[in-house]
């Protein structure tokens, strides 16, 4: 069974949660696209993990992890991730993590360009995380990036930096960043290349040669549908697909090898960064940071956060062929007498019940909402479906039934016990 798991909102929607919860019916979990503006968030026990490069599997031991061509790797950044990783108790090696030989590699450049474009743009910034994830996929798409397989290359790689690190510094000195020092990079990237090169492997035979084999592989998405980059809320997105398309192409593995896709929201919404949200509600916000949540996992920034918002979930469903929901993050709404989800907009005198693909008209949208009575109970220390209060049901399998898509888990808390199956 292959399952593709994306979020259906805007990123953060428990996502390595949900991936750690179905890791245990996994052999092989897989990253296909983004690269480390990710934060997946997993608590075992009191220990919190945030994987940013690392699929969110590698804390169960005997599966093994594959960080696929789709997604761009800063070399240095996924070190310091595997040695945050061991310090924390948790065995990485080539035995558990393979990473593709023609994933893209993220330099400094691409990071300082990244946030030169975004000091730019001034109000108009898209509020990137600042890990160059852009310029680095834009270097892709104009096929001047250089990739895992450049990197190993003792031979070839000196001469590819010399020469893509001076276009990028006459770049950079236009813009008036400081330039890149070569002696240095090259020594940093050279070292941090020989301690990658066990973990390297062309993982598209590799997961060729597992499905022949029957294994199961479970295909972690990061970020959300409305930050890709085709369906999203362009230009306020991240530079990857990161719809279920995105699981073929950023692994190689096919379409028809996929049997299942399964889409995590949270029972509200939120979002990092700037662009629309049409349910944002000042109210939520308050509650939500009052009780320490919604902040970044990558940034620390305080994540915007609004009611549900049905007419993009449905979108989602659309996009992504979501067959399964998983909804975290109920126990946020324990509190709320009555709770509002976004089913249409309205736009000067109509009401839409689709996302609008003009930045400008979506951004002209308010929500029109319908209201749902609150529980009022805590939830977070139950543990089975039918223990949650009816309204709290009623509410999750409406948002489940306005999304299109069947609700297969709740999620009342952070831990992999405060889950529930439907
Ligand atoms: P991801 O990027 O989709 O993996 O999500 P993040 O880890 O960035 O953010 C989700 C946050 O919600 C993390 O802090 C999780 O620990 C937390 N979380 C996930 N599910 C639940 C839940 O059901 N209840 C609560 N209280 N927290 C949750
Ligand atoms: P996970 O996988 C939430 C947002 C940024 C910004 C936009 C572009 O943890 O859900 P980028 O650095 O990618 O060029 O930024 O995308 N963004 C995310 N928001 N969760 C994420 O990942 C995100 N990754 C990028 O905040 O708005
Ligand atoms: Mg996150």
């Amino acid at each position: 069974m292959n399952t593709i798991l994306v979020g259906a909102q805007w990123g953060d929607e428990g996502k390595g949660k949900i991936i750690d919860v179905l890791t245990e019916q996994a052999d092989i979990v897989v990253r296909t696209q983004g690269g480390n503006n990710a934060g997946h968030t997993v608590y075992l026990g009191p220990k919190k993990y945030v994987l940013h490069l690392i699929p969110s599997g590698i804390l169960r031991p005997g599966k093994v992890c594959v960080i696929g061509n789709g997604v761009v790797i800063d070399p240095i950044g996924l070190v310091a991730e595997i040695d945050g990783l061991e310090k924390l108790g948790v065995a990485v090696s080539p035995d558990n993590l393979r990473l593709s030989e023609t994933a893209h590699v993220v330099f400094p450049w691409h990071r300082e360009l990244d946030a030169q474009r975004e000091v730019r743009k001034g109000q108009g910034k898209i509020g990137t995380t600042k890990r160059g994830i852009g310029p680095t996929y834009g270097d892709k798409a104009a096929r001047v990036g250089l990739r895992v397989i450049d990197l190993l290359n003792g031979a070839r790689f000196p001469d590819r930096l010399r020469e893509r690190l001076s276009e990028n510094n006459e770049v950079l000195k236009a813009l008036g960043a400081a330039p890149i020092d070569y002696d240095s990079l090259l020594r940093d990237y050279t070292t941090a290349a020989n301690r990658l090169r066990p973990y390297v492997a062309n993982t598209v035979l590799y997961l060729h040669e597992s499905t022949r084999r029957g294994a199961n592989i479970l295909f972690e998405g990061a970020q959300g549908t409305f930050l890709d980059i085709d369906h999203g809320t362009y230009p306020y997105v991240t530079s990857s697909n990161t719809t279920s398309g995105g699981a073929c192409t950023g692994s190689g593995v096919p379409p028809n090898r996929m049997d299942r896709v399964v889409g995590v929201m949270k029972a509200y919404t939120t979002r990092v960064g700037e662009g629309p949200l049409p349910s944002e509600n000042a109210v939520i916000s308050d509650l939500l940071h009052g009780l320490g949540r919604e902040f970044g996992a990558t940034t620390g920034r305080a994540r915007r956060c609004g009611w549900f918002d049905a007419v993009v979930t449905r979108h989602a469903c659309m996009v992504n062929g979501l067959d399964e929901l998983a909804i975290t993050n109920i126990d946020g709404l324990d509190t709320v007498t009555t709770i509002r989800v976004c089913i249409g907009y309205r736009l000067d005198d109509q009401i839409l019940h689709h996302v609008p693909a003009d930045i400008e008209v979506f951004s002209r949208c308010e929500a029109v909402y319908e209201e749902f009575p609150g529980w009022l109970t805590p939830t977070h220390t139950l543990s089975r479906w039918e223990d949650l209060p009816v309204n709290c049901r009623h509410y999750l399998l409406s948002i489940a039934q306005l999304t299109g898509a069947r609700l297969t888990v709740a999620s009342v808390g952070p831990a992999r016990e405060q889950t529930l199956f439907v």
